[in-house]
């Protein structure tokens, strides 16, 4: 036996976001308008949830496939992959194209990418710190080396826009990151939480096995979300804060420790509370609400893409989500590059 063959491959350490692409819809949704379609206004809807716009997809045929897909061609062109060395692909969304196949699939159809295992994970508002956990498992394994994680969604499939409590806050987009294996840099910490008890207080009572659609469920809108905000937004702002400060103890950081918070974006007032609960700077904290909304899955992602250009490698950061199930999780990471990727 050669020398070669004896020693044991190395396994990676980490799973690192190596690039971050997004897409949203060019279509504008202000507050302004909003007004004009239901009783409220622009400065309920900024002081109580921070939202001034958001966008929303346009355009018979398109579905929540479309942006993903926009968002994996601009990730696989500014890192110079060609679609055939992605060896995985995993896309969040609560708002797939069809029940089957799933939304992953149709993305890598229309990014070229050519047989290779690929799956939908549904963890509402969660779903990305989900699908990126189980990225870096592969990864860990060393069964993987190029991964792409995309949370996408078409939020305004299913709100109804004559429901002012939750039309207001949701809005459309996608965004996506590439994983890949790396010594210095990635991974270091998940947390993945559930409790379905919590399944009344946010879902779409029909569409679904256990209340298929018919004439008598869409006459009732049943086929859009049903929030009841109050309840929500007291289990959210407690247990983002929970999960942020669970992985800031179990790692031993402190605040001054955290370069950069990566919040869902359900409302700024929830942010605001994760942040002060971890001593964090509003400056640490990454914002994107006021002009995309909730886009459910592609929140983190669009952050990540947004303030691209600031980030440093080393950079610590601290992801935290929750959302309808409830689930709720993050992940603690170090970025792995300089500025944004050409
Ligand atoms: N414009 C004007 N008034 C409004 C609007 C609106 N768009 N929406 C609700 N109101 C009214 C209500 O009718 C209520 O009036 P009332 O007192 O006369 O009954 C009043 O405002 C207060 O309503 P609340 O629901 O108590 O308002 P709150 O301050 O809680 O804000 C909100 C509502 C923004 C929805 C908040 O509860 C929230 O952010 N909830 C959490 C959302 C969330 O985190 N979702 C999880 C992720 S989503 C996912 O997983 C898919």
């Amino acid at each position: 036996m050669s020398k070669a063959t004896k020693t044991p491959r190395k396994r990676p350490q980490y799973a690192a976001i190596t690039a971050v692409h997004g897409y949203v819809p060019p279509d504008v949704l202000t507050n302004a308008k909003l007004a004009q379609m239901v009783d409220t206004s622009d400065q309920w809807i900024v002081a109580r949830t921070g939202i001034k716009e958001r966008r929303i997809l346009t355009g018979a045929g398109l579905g929540t496939s479309h942006m993903g897909a926009q968002a994996v061609r601009g990730l696989l062109a500014k890192t110079a992959t060609p679609a055939s060395a992605v060896e995985l692909l995993i896309c969040a969304t609560t708002t797939p194209d069809f029940v089957f196949p799933s939304t992953a699939n149709l993305i890598c159809d229309m990014a070229g990418i050519r047989n290779v295992g690929s799956f939908d994970v549904q963890a509402a508002c969660s779903g990305f710190v989900y699908a990126l956990t189980i990225a870096a498992q592969f990864i860990a394994s060393g069964q993987y080396r190029k991964i792409v994680v995309v949370g996408a969604d078409k939020m305004s499939a299913i709100i109804d826009y004559t429901d002012r409590a939750t039309c207001v806050l949701f809005g459309d987009g996608a965004g996506a990151v590439l994983v890949e294996p790396s010594r210095r840099y990635g991974i270091i910490d998940t947390l993945l939480c559930s409790d379905g008890s919590g399944m009344r207080h946010l879902h779409q009572k029909a569409g679904g096995s256990r209340m298929p659609p018919t004439a008598e469920t869409v006459a009732k809108r049943l086929h859009y979300v049903h929030q009841e905000g109050a309840s929500v937004y007291k289990f959210a702002i407690a247990r983002m804060a929970d999960v942020a400060v669970a992985l800031m103890k179990r790692n031993r950081l402190l605040s001054e420790d955290i370069d950069w918070l990566v919040p869902h974006q359900a409302n700024k007032r929830i942010i605001e509370a994760t942040a002060k609960r971890m001593k964090l700077s509003a400056d640490r904290v990454m914002m994107t609400i006021h002009k995309y909304g909730n886009t459910t899955a592609a929140t983190i992602p669009l952050c990540l893409w947004d303030y691209e250009a600031r980030l440093k490698a080393g950079d610590r950061l601290l992801m935290a989500a929750f959302g309808g199930g409830f689930t709720w999780g993050g992940l603690y990471l170090t970025w792995a590059y300089d500025g944004k990727r050409k």
